[in-house]
């Protein structure tokens, strides 16, 4: 398939090229490269620019002509959401309206967006499925939950076949070291924790340990980004024998507390790793794990790598010899 990656550059679109391109599909990636390496498009033809300009993208369109649009280029950073909401909108909301708005246009194309447990909000049970009720508490889930909405209605009105993918924690890299997590400035625990064991960060600050958890940190259901890469290749083979729109949450359907993720990478890396504990962060819930059944009934999804010491090697892989 001619498949466009939206965010191509960035940490979970630079994966999903890989697999694509080790799946025989044709690739082209847009990125704006904002927060995006331009050493991480190692697969498939690059156009550098804007989801949200319709000229940008009607000529990568014409030229490309994508059978399939996966869309991770967004904003995803839920402390700068509420301090920002606007820059959440504009990106995250208009800017994909005007992709979507494109994909409406090329007859026959597909659309798999990346969405997020954000969508949730406070969660209201253990494990989260996909009838818990949407409620987000941040501006980058209500732009996620946005998108969802849209797609929808796209649907029921245009026949637009979507797959929305609802991350829970997404962590690790790839194999061979070449691709893997580098965001700036990095707010997610595991790179900050190997960072800090490289001495190249502050050790790592633990965001409340008073929590009502079994050791008074927050849980988090952590999935290794090559899973959620394998979910999108499931979703989009669905998405060809089932046209409609779809949601599915991805995760282990585990949680880990933070202490226990510490415990997991000094393990990993083989020493001590220092920490403190600090006040909590606002926004985070003190739980978040995913009920990933429906994942696995209809798209046969199984996560490869559900093991959190594997993910964080992979991890560790990266960080040591990291190129950007
Ligand atoms: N944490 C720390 N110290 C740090 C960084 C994180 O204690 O330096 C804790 C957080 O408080 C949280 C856990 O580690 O309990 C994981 O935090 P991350 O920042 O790695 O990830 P989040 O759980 O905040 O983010 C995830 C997704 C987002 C989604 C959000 C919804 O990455 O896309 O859940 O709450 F919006």
């Amino acid at each position: 398939m001619n498949i466009l990656v939206t965010g191509g550059a960035g940490y979970i679109g630079s994966h999903m090229c890989k697999r694509l391109a080790e799946h025989g599909h044709r690739i082209a990636v847009i990125d704006d490269l904002s927060t995006g390496h331009e050493q991480a498009v190692r697969w498939g033809e690059f156009h550098r620019g804007d989801v949200g300009d319709g000229e940008f993208l009607d000529r990568v369109f014409e030229r490309f002509r994508p059978e399939a649009v996966l869309h991770f280029a967004a904003k995803s950073i839920v402390a700068e959401s509420v301090a920002d909401p606007a820059l959440y909108y504009r990106t995250n909301v208009a800017g994909s309206l005007r992709l979507i708005e494109r994909v409406r246009k090329t007859p026959g194309c597909v659309f798999v967006l990346s969405s997020t447990a954000a969508i949730f909000g406070r969660p209201q049970a253990e494990r989260i499925d996909e009838t818990h009720p949407c409620a987000p508490i941040n501006a980058y889930g209500r732009s996620k939950l946005m998108v969802e909405n849209i797609l929808a209605e796209y649907w029921a009105a245009y026949r637009l076949p979507s797959v929305s993918l609802r991350y829970f924690n997404a962590a690790g890299a790839d194999a061979s070291g070449a691709i893997g997590e580098a965001h700036t400035p990095e707010t997610h625990l595991i790179p900050r924790i190997l960072e800090a064991a490289l001495g190249r960060a502050e050790p790592v600050r633990v965001f409340g340990a008073d929590y009502d958890t079994r050791d008074g940190t927050c849980i988090r259901d952590y999935i290794h980004v090559d899973d959620l890469c394998q979910a999108h290749l499931d979703g989009l083979e669905y998405l060809r024998a089932h046209p409609g729109c779809h949601a599915f949450n991805l995760g282990n359907g585990r949680g880990f507390t933070v202490r226990e993720v510490l415990d997991a990478a000094t393990r990993v890396v083989g020493r001590r790793l220092a920490y403190q504990i600090g006040e909590r962060r606002p926004g985070d819930p003190a739980m978040l794990v995913a009920d990933a059944a429906r994942a696995q009934q209809i798209l046969h999804w199984r996560p490869a790598h559900p093991q959190l010491e594997t993910l964080i090697e992979s991890a560790w892989r990266w960080h040591r010899q990291r190129a950007f």
